[in-house]
């Protein structure tokens, strides 16, 4: 069947209380609108088009990694006057249009594929799915006849007591035959709204001896809207734990899964072992075997096998190959590549540099703009000094350097291979390949001093406890 794809954006969404169009609040990492465009993807629709309206800036800004284009909705006039714009940019529709509110990320590509074979197998002309709502007071009503036969929609504002009674809602999924299509431009204003109300299209059809379905088919864990703030909270509660439930099945472990904040488009490779209170962002990738520790915030970023991050740790757009240690207590900023077996420890922070292979930064050290080799010691305490107020400059340190505790490298400034930086230095001059620098003024030691300091002390406090007598 080609189908084209038509998912409705342009409501103001005024009921979520944001300067930012609802559409696109991002709901475990992703735009709201970007769940359900990936929903829809799966079936593999000849066309897909966007309704934007007043905010279409920001909806391109959103679609602009899917390739999806939009159609512009000047006036937000209900969802019949979306649609209208829709068919007009579409062209000819050739087998369905499929019509989908874009406020509804938990919707899957399973139940959408359910509701796709309901409709061909019932050969009908219109079919719209519904669920049994908790509170149905959000959603417009599904009214059958006697025999259970659907016979029209009725949104809340307009329905009696008795209609308000109805628990079977309507999920704004539709799908939509060329022969139910040249209705939507018949579609009268509801002039209590003034909007165009897609669901008018149900009556319609009925009336017009076309054939209609509404399907039952699924659950409000799967099909709510989100119009304000608790339904969205609501609906992100329900995704992070598909998401959290899908690594389980495939082999991660949580300490305390309920407690983890996982986005969408994360990969997470087995036996890979999340303490409590972890966050993992944005478009991360962690290998097999790995631990991460509680409190870490790890975004953007890659990681290989077997990688230990240690708590309270922050780890920002970087890569981490494997068998690498981190933590506690430090800050990849973006840029960072730590090699195999290195070891990244506590209060260390390490930005736009490249760390070799079992090289080791253990303690208290700024490693900034800096490609270090392979089985360095960097000791502790050690700063690259890489700005000088107006510009960043580069440090190379080479392979099997070893770098003695709380010193200063001056970019840009180079340690050749083997060679050995002594504890205290300011390296201001490239370092030849095994040689030592040493930057530290000579230490001087007084023979006696402290004895000598000693007893000049006792003498002058004896004094002044004679005196108060
Ligand atoms: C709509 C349905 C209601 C259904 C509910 C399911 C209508 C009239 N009502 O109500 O029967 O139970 O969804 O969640 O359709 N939009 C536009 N242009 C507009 C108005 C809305 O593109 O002029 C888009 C919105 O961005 C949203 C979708 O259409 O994605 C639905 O709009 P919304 O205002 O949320 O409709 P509901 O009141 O929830
Ligand atoms: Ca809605």
């Amino acid at each position: 069947m080609r189908l084209t794809c038509v998912i409705l954006a342009a409501g103001e969404g005024k009921r979520m209380n944001s300067p930012v169009p609802k559409i696109i609040l991002c709901l475990c990492g992703k735009p709201m609108l970007c769940h359900v465009i990936g929903a829809v993807e799966k079936l593999k629709p000849a066309k897909k088009i966007v309704v934007a309206g007043r905010h279409h800036d920001k909806i391109k800004e959103a679609l602009s990694m899917s390739g999806i284009s939009y159609v512009l909705q000047p006036e937000p006039l209900g969802t019949g006057d979306a649609v209208l714009k829709a068919v007009n940019a579409a062209g000819k529709i050739k087998d369905a249009m499929l019509v989908l509110n874009g406020d509804m990320p938990l919707i899957t590509a399973d139940m959408l594929k359910k509701f796709l074979n309901l409709h061909r197998r019932n050969r009908n002309s219109l079919s719209v799915l519904s669920f049994i709502a908790e509170d149905p007071s959000m959603y417009g009503r599904i009214l059958r006849d006697d025999s259970g036969k659907a016979v029209k929609i009725i949104e809340d504002k307009d329905a009696t007591p008795r209609q308000k009674a109805v628990r079977e809602v309507n999920a704004g999924v539709y799908l939509i035959n060329p022969g139910v299509v040249s209705l939507i431009r018949e579609i009268d204003l509801n002039k209590k709204k003034g909007e165009y109300y897609l669901t008018d299209l149900v009556g319609m059809a009925i009336g017009n001896g076309l054939k209609t379905g509404v399907y039952c088919i699924g659950t409000e864990e799967q099909l709510m809207g989100i119009n304000n703030r608790h339904e969205f909270l609501k609906a992100q509660a329900i995704m992070q734990q598909r998401i959290i439930n899908g690594f389980i099945s495939k082999g991660v472990s949580f300490l305390i899964p309920s407690s983890a904040n996982i986005h969408a488009d994360v990969r997470i490779g087995k036996d890979t072992l999340i303490y409590p209170n972890v966050s993992i962002e944005g478009g991360t990738k962690i290998g097999t075997g790995c631990t991460i520790h509680s409190n870490v915030r790890i975004t953007e970023s890659l990681l290989g096998d077997n990688v230990l991050i240690k708590d309270s740790s922050v780890i920002e757009d970087s890569l981490i190959r494997s068998n690498a240690r981190i933590g506690p207590f430090a800050h990849l900023r973006p840029g960072s590549i730590i090699g195999c077996h290195a070891k990244i420890g506590n209060f260390v922070e390490v930005k736009k540099s490249l760390i070799g292979d079992r090289t080791k930064a253990l303690h208290l050290s700024y490693i900034g703009d800096s490609d270090i080799g392979k089985d360095v010691n960097v000791g502790a305490g050690t700063i690259t000094c890489n700005y000088d107020g107006s510009k960043k400059h580069r440090t190379v340190v080479k392979d099997n350097v070893f770098i003695g505790s709380d010193s200063q490298l001056v970019a840009p400034v180079s340690i050749g291979i083997g060679a050995y930086i002594g504890a205290g230095s300011t390296i201001t001059r490239d370092v030849p390949p095994m040689a030592l620098a040493l930057s530290r003024t000579n230490q001087k030691n007084i023979k006696g001093w402290a004895l000598k300091r000693r007893s000049k002390v006792r003498n002058q406090k004896s004094k002044v406890k004679g005196e108060r007598v």
